[in-house]
């Protein structure tokens, strides 16, 4: 008697002790069919119960039994693991993919990074300046003292330090010059900030893109030839372009570059204020006074400026007629036009 009951107490550690290093629901309904299918020592054991003893007979039995629902028990668990740890680890491959939206960079980048890689063709290097910028850097150094109307406070987002948020690209061109020796051509791509009515045309925040070029005998006719290259390869072929005089503090003589309404096609509407044209950038000649302010010889030295507005490029490329779209509708934006 005390022999079946340790050969049961055997039967079942031995079970239980396959079952842990079980790996596949196949190996425990083999170990399942081992220790308690019909020729199992486990089951002759309960059939031959009316063999051993009366005495002897409700202890065997009711132990046989307990170990026997035990062991049923454990396999089942058993079996679960398996299944559980089979779905985590092996994912079924041959499961068409969920969709998913493909993202693209926003159209304002894209067009950022068109006029980079145009303009890095032709020999000109990046450089990135501070949004937050000294009235030095963003005003005076520009030539534009104290009491010039730029810096009304109308215009201009000032920091309660004294400090501004740049209102232009252009104080790059002087933190550059201040550390770079000429022949120079250097582009910056950034945000700039106004205070401004929102409207169609008008953001508090927008982007440009800054040119600078120095060098010995640099001509009005090289920033001409520069910006038509640029013009013409973000245009379209029949899309006229022109250049007007103007006034910047920082650059003499001065000149804004026009390209013709895409949207009317130069006969007048809302999105070019009826004038058939869009002004993409301001430009001109290096004032002798910058030149002095960084400290180089404006004797020496000759250069051309420019500031590209990407916005306004990128509305008249893509026939966009209300510049709060890029900063509204981000999703689409970002997944195609
Ligand atoms: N900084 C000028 C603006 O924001 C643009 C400009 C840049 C004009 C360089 C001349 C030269 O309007």
């Amino acid at each position: 008697m005390a022999d079946l009951k340790k050969e049961i107490e055997a039967i079942k550690q031995s079970c239980l002790s396959e079952l842990t290093i079980a790996e596949t629901e196949r190996d425990i309904k083999d170990i399942r069919h081992r220790y308690l299918g019909r020729k199992s020592r486990l089951n002759s054991i309960l059939r031959s119960i009316k063999d051993i003893p009366p005495d002897e007979r409700p202890l065997i039995g009711s132990l046989a039994n307990k170990v026997r629902e035990e062991l049923e028990k454990a396999t089942s668990e058993s079996i679960n693991r398996v299944i559980k740890s089979s779905v985590s680890t092996s994912p079924d491959l041959t499961l068409p993919t969920r969709p998913y939206r493909i993202g693209r960079s926003h159209i304002i980048t894209r067009t950022t990074n068109e006029i980079v890689s145009l303009l890095e063709r032709v020999g000109f290097e990046v450089a990135l300046g501070c949004e937050i910028e000294t009235p030095y850097y963003n005003f005076e150094a520009l030539n534009m003292p104290d009491d010039h109307p730029a810096r009304d406070i109308q215009d201009t987002l000032y920091l309660v330090d004294g400090t501004l948020l740049r209102t232009h690209t252009s104080p790059v061109q002087i933190r550059y010059m201040e550390t770079h020796k000429p022949p120079i051509r250097m582009i910056a791509p950034g945000r700039v900030y106004r205070e401004e009515n929102i409207d169609a045309s008008h953001l508090p925040m927008f982007y440009q893109l800054e040119g600078l070029m120095v060098d010995k005998g640099v001509r009005f006719s090289d920033l001409k030839g520069i910006l038509e290259y640029v013009a013409k390869r973000l245009f379209s072929k029949d899309l006229k372009t022109r250049f007007r005089p103007s006034f910047f503090p920082f650059t003499e003589p001065s000149a804004e570059m026009d390209v013709e309404c895409p949207h009317c096609r130069g006969r007048g509407c809302n999105v070019c204020g009826y004038t058939g044209w869009i002004e993409i950038l301001g430009a001109g000649l290096v004032h002798p006074y910058v030149f002095e302010s960084v400290g180089y010889d404006r004797y020496d030295v000759s250069g051309f400026a420019f500031g590209m507005g990407i916005e306004r490029i990128a509305m008249a490329r893509h026939k966009i007629d209300d510049i709060r779209v890029f900063y509204q509708s981000g999703v689409r934006f970002l997944t195609g036009l």
